[in-house]
């Protein structure tokens, strides 16, 4: 293919995909949601909510159905705004599946082995995993690469993908000659400073998952429900330290002062100046307080969303019209480059 060119990358373009299952958490809001919203600002964002990654386990259709509308309502309550910028399910846009075929024809059996959440996800029985769990990461870097985009905000968990996605791209541009078509991923690694623990054990994740609701705060939650989780979270009987060192083997309290200070927008060292020697008792009640304030107008604009579906629905189908006509020229330029009759 030598002596073809192709249009340059476009230079600063944002993806990233979230799971469309069950309830949003304050983990969710704080450790990614809260990051993707400033980057609209800066640059021009794809946001996903990833269906077809979520039936490498399986789902049961009316629960994805509500999660995906769930999830929809929940970013643009918690300010991504999808006339800017894109938002979308996964499916209705076929580029992803498409090229995620060609990086399956791309990555190697040995590069997807070592990756963590397969083998985490996939447990002790690799036999029964679907084999779209194993090509998981091919479909993530579809997702990023189908619009040549270069930024990626993400938790740490998913920086391996993230290498994977750019072993692929530098072997598809290697192998095919064409240096540089698809650009070198920089993955924004966000949400490390504001890991939410559950409120029942600062040791474990806040994960939607967890059988005791009170280990969460819910973006669906009440203001009550919202205070009374707060008011029986774990603790211990010290007052609060006044510096961060005071944290170690404090998991729950070092837990509460960082969901208090990201909701506060301060750092932990401008929290415990300020709440630093109080008793739990008091810094609950605050906490309680800054929650609600933040979180009640997110809920009541996510229940304001969810009463009209068809609206929801409607701006999801203009996202994916949006994201395809940006992925349009990048697949059949792929075509071309493989070598494939096409026909544009
Ligand atoms: N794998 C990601 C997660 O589980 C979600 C995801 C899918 C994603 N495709 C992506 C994230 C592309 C960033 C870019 O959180």
């Amino acid at each position: 293919m030598t002596g073809k060119s192709y249009p340059a990358a476009p230079t600063a373009r944002v993806f990233s995909g979230i799971q469309p299952t069950g309830h949003l958490t304050l983990g969710n809001y704080l450790g990614a949601i809260r990051n993707w919203v400033p980057l609209q600002r800066e640059f021009e964002c794809l946001y996903c909510i990833v269906d077809l990654h979520a039936i490498t386990m399986f789902q049961e259709p009316a629960a994805l159905h509500a999660a995906t509308r769930q999830v929809a309502a929940a970013l643009i309550a918690c300010g991504i705004d999808p006339t800017r910028h894109i938002l979308f399910n996964q499916s209705l846009n076929p580029d992803h599946a498409e090229l995620a075929w060609y990086f399956n024809c791309v990555a190697r059996m040995g590069w997807l082995s070592r990756m963590t959440q397969f083998k985490e996800k996939a447990g002790k029985d690799r036999e029964r995993a679907s084999a779209g769990l194993f090509v998981y990461p091919n479909l993530m870097a579809a997702d990023i690469l189908a619009y040549r985009a270069n930024r990626v905000p993400v938790g740490e968990d998913q920086k391996q993908h993230l290498e994977l996605a750019n072993s692929i791209a530098d072997k598809f541009n290697h192998d095919w000659e064409v240096p540089g078509y698809f650009p070198e991923i920089d993955p924004l690694i966000l949400g490390e400073a504001t890991r939410v623990m559950s409120l029942r054990d600062g040791t474990k994740k806040m994960s939607k998952s967890d059988p005791s609701d009170m280990s969460r705060i819910n973006l669906t939650d009440t203001a009550d429900q919202i205070a009374q989780k707060i008011r029986k979270a774990k603790t211990d009987p010290e007052p609060l330290p006044t510096e961060a060192a005071g944290f170690e083997n404090r998991p729950e309290a070092r837990n509460l002062v960082t969901i208090y200070a990201a909701l506060t927008d301060k750092s932990v060292a401008d929290a415990l100046a300020e709440v630093g020697g109080q008793g739990f008792g008091d810094f609950k009640k605050q906490l309680a307080d800054a929650a609600v304030a933040h979180l009640s107008p997110i809920t009541e604009e996510m229940n304001r969303l969810l009463a009209d579906p068809a609206e929801i629905d409607a701006t999801l189908f203009k996202g994916g019209e949006k994201a395809r006509a940006l992925s349009r020229p990048v697949l059949a330029q792929v075509r071309d480059i493989l070598g494939f009759v096409h026909s544009g």
